[in-house]
């Protein structure tokens, strides 16, 4: 018996050309494609080239045009300021406009890049809209991270303009936004031009003179821009994702084949229509907020809501009920950390029977495995279906997911449910690179070509794409996670195959934080691995070891350490456990043995490595995690 996902499915890997040309007639192009894929530069594969379009247009323009100008477009909810603002498709076009007057007043033009550095308020995906409309690059930097990861940021996409705000606000503490940028600018190699600043009012940023503009005086002066046409294989946007290295990856995203994946995904795996309200609590930062709460329920013509605020804390552990009964929420998406922060707060729910949620019909989770306990407990409180999906930044929509619109599988715990369409998913034997048998764990691939919305490249890269995508496993886009596929077909992703690490849905890179331990003076030797947590997923430990002569106090050194941290990456790598031991447990070869320490760091049962040079080491670290808070009880 076959049905309507099957069916897509098997039309999306057997005839991909057939299957996608069909989908992206649901777009509007100024000029239709000369072909669906284009194969003609191996392993580069491109979506729609010869196609013209523009973003912007599709995601709020063409809106107008079919009659929901005075439709909500999108609702900024900010229970941190207390305030609640409305923009209909109408507005949001016009301030879109304008604010791409102003980009274009300061010589930003077609393919030209504009770093945007902002909390989450609307004004941030006004700024991405207004890109997109001329034609201009945007690249987001979350707000959490600190200034040195915003100078490498800076240098790798060398802006034209820098836009920002004078400051966000994290539950009830002011972060200046400005000092963090001016620190940026002066750290970075590549200087922007302008810089414009949206001033909020509970801080009022410093101007540059000459170099600073403000951005609600540059607005009331400015002529709103048209809608300039693209390549459909022309960047839209760049977004940069923690890579092995302190160097991350620019992830860069087209116009066609996203506008054409994201729209369908709506319907096809979130099953809302025009007209639904759709949120995505997450942050423009990260690419679920390039997704959906920005680009996804814009081209279906939904209403998305645009959250400032935590899941607890503005003002209690009832704000996501609260949002969803107000606005009349369809369809949330999160990760599952604020459903745990929830249920830490809140474990049986009670706030949950203060509002009305009948107009609520999916949860959907991704960013970091569903733990059972979370997905159950949500399940049971809130009586919809709560959905698993797994993707990634560079993927740019689900690689796995129930498709709801498509077809409700039975849930399996631990399981995105199936490859969405358009993912040729597999799972290979690292060494052998051949299929392994179902059940059996291997490495996540994809073969190509991936499906339109996906990454064609790195931001003037292309050689760090294919060595970190496609050389391990020719052929094929290597996910780096690791998992299986049951008999069924259900896959279930178990663990990274790197060094990145998800802190609250967080993508964070060990090796990276590594980088930073090691520039300690007093620092020989480190390692940081995450650890289970029972809020956050998964937290960051350090282990350090000392340059032989070192008398300081250690708890000084770990503070220190701590410190380097949240300057150099930021607040949101959550860097708050390190201690010192004498030395690394390593193998014969000189590997540190990670795995090992971090089961004994999660009171895993471990056995003693046969390649380990010298298992006394393994109980002075279990005693140093103890001193942390770790490895309690050893199995
Ligand atoms: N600007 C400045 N600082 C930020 C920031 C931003 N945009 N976002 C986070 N931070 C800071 C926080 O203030 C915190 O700093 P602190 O160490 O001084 O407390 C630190 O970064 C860690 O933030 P966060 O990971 O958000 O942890 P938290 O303890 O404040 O909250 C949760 C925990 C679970 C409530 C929170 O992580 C959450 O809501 N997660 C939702 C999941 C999500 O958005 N995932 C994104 C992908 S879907
Ligand atoms: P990011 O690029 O920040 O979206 O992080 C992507 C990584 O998060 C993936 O490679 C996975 O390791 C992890 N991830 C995302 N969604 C899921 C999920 N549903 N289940 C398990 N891991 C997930």
């Amino acid at each position: 018996m076959t049905n309507p996902y099957d069916e897509a499915y098997k039309r999306s890997i057997e005839d991909p050309e057939g299957f996608w040309g069909e989908v992206a007639r649901d777009i509007h192009w100024e000029k239709t494609w000369d072909k669906v894929l284009d194969d003609s530069n191996k392993p580069f594969y491109r979506w729609f080239t010869g196609g013209r379009l523009n973003t912007c247009y599709n995601a709020l323009d063409v809106h107008i045009a079919d009659g929901r100008g005075e439709q909500p477009a999108l609702i900024y909810d900010s229970p941190v300021t207390d305030s609640l603002k409305i923009y209909t498709y109408n507005e949001l076009r016009d301030e879109v406009a304008r604010f791409a007057g102003v980009l274009k007043a300061q010589g930003v033009e077609k393919g030209d890049r504009v770093v945007i550095y902002m909390p989450m308020i609307p004004e941030a995906a006004i700024a991405m809209l207004a890109c997109a409309r001329i034609g201009a690059v945007h690249s987001v930097v979350f707000g959490g991270f600190a200034a040195n990861e915003l100078a490498t940021r800076i240098d790798d996409a060398k802006p034209k303009v820098i836009v920002s705000a004078s400051c966000g606000i994290e539950v009830k503490k002011v972060i200046a936004y400005k000092p963090l940028l001016d620190g940026a600018i002066d750290a970075a190699s590549f200087k922007p031009e302008k810089c414009i600043i949206y001033q909020r009012p509970m801080e009022k940023a410093s101007m540059v003179e000459g170099r600073d503009i403000d951005w609600q005086e540059a607005v009331s002066r400015a002529q709103p821009a048209d809608c300039v046409t693209v390549e459909a294989t022309d960047p839209l946007y760049i977004l940069y994702t923690s890579g092995t290295t302190g160097q991350p990856k620019g992830v860069v995203r087209d116009n066609g084949g996203h506008a054409v994946a994201l729209k369908w995904t709506m319907k096809a795996i979130y099953n809302v229509d025009a007209g639904d309200v759709y949120w995505a609590a997450s942050d423009v930062g990260w690419v679920v907020g390039h997704s959906y709460i920005v680009y996804g329920p814009l081209f279906k013509g939904c209403t998305t809501i645009l959250f400032e605020g935590k899941p607890v804390g503005t003002p209690d552990a009832g704000v996501f009920w609260r949002v969803i009964s107000q606005h009349k929420v369809k369809c949330l998406f999160t990760a599952p950390t604020a459903f745990r922060a929830i249920k830490r707060e809140d474990p049986a729910g009670e706030l949950i029977k203060n509002y009305d949620l009948s107009d609520f019909k999916a949860l959907f989770l991704a960013g970091e495995r569903l733990d059972p306990d979370t997905l159950n407990w949500a399940r049971d409180k809130l009586g919809v279906p709560v959905i698993d999906h797994w993707w990634q930044t560079e993927t740019g929509w689900a690689i796995c997911a129930n498709c709801l619109g498509l077809h409700q599988f039975p849930i399996k715990e631990g399981s995105p449910t199936k490859p969405a369409p358009g993912w040729n998913l597999k799972v290979l034997d690292p060494e052998t690179k051949e299929p392994v048998p179902p059940g059996e764990i291997g490495a996540l691939v994809v073969k190509l070509p991936l499906p339109p919305g996906a990454l064609p490249t790195l931001w003037q890269n292309d050689e760090r794409f294919i060595e970190s995508y496609l050389a391990e496993f020719p052929g094929y886009y290597k996910t780096a996670d690791a998992g299986f596929i049951d008999e069924d077909g259900y896959v279930y992703v178990m663990t990274r195959t790197d060094d990145i690490i998800n802190v609250a849905g967080h993508r964070l890179s060990t090796g990276a934080m590594e980088e930073v331990l090691a520039d300690h003076p007093d620092v020989a030797e480190c390692a940081v691995l995450g650890v289970d947590d029972e809020l956050k997923g998964q937290v960051p430990v350090g282990f350090l070891v000392l340059n032989a002569g070192v008398t300081r106090d250690h708890d000084e050194i770990i503070k220190e350490v701590i410190l380097m941290v949240r300057e150099r990456i930021g607040p949101v790598a959550s860097f708050k456990k390190a201690t010192v031991v004498k030395r690394l447990p390593k193998t014969r070869s000189g590997k540190i043995l990670r795995g090992t320490i971090q089961k004994i760091a999660d009171n895993k049962e471990w056995k003693m490595p046969a390649t380990i040079d010298d298992p006394s080491i393994l109980g002075e670290i279990e005693e140093a995690l103890k001193t942390i808070g770790l490895a309690k009880s050893r199995k």
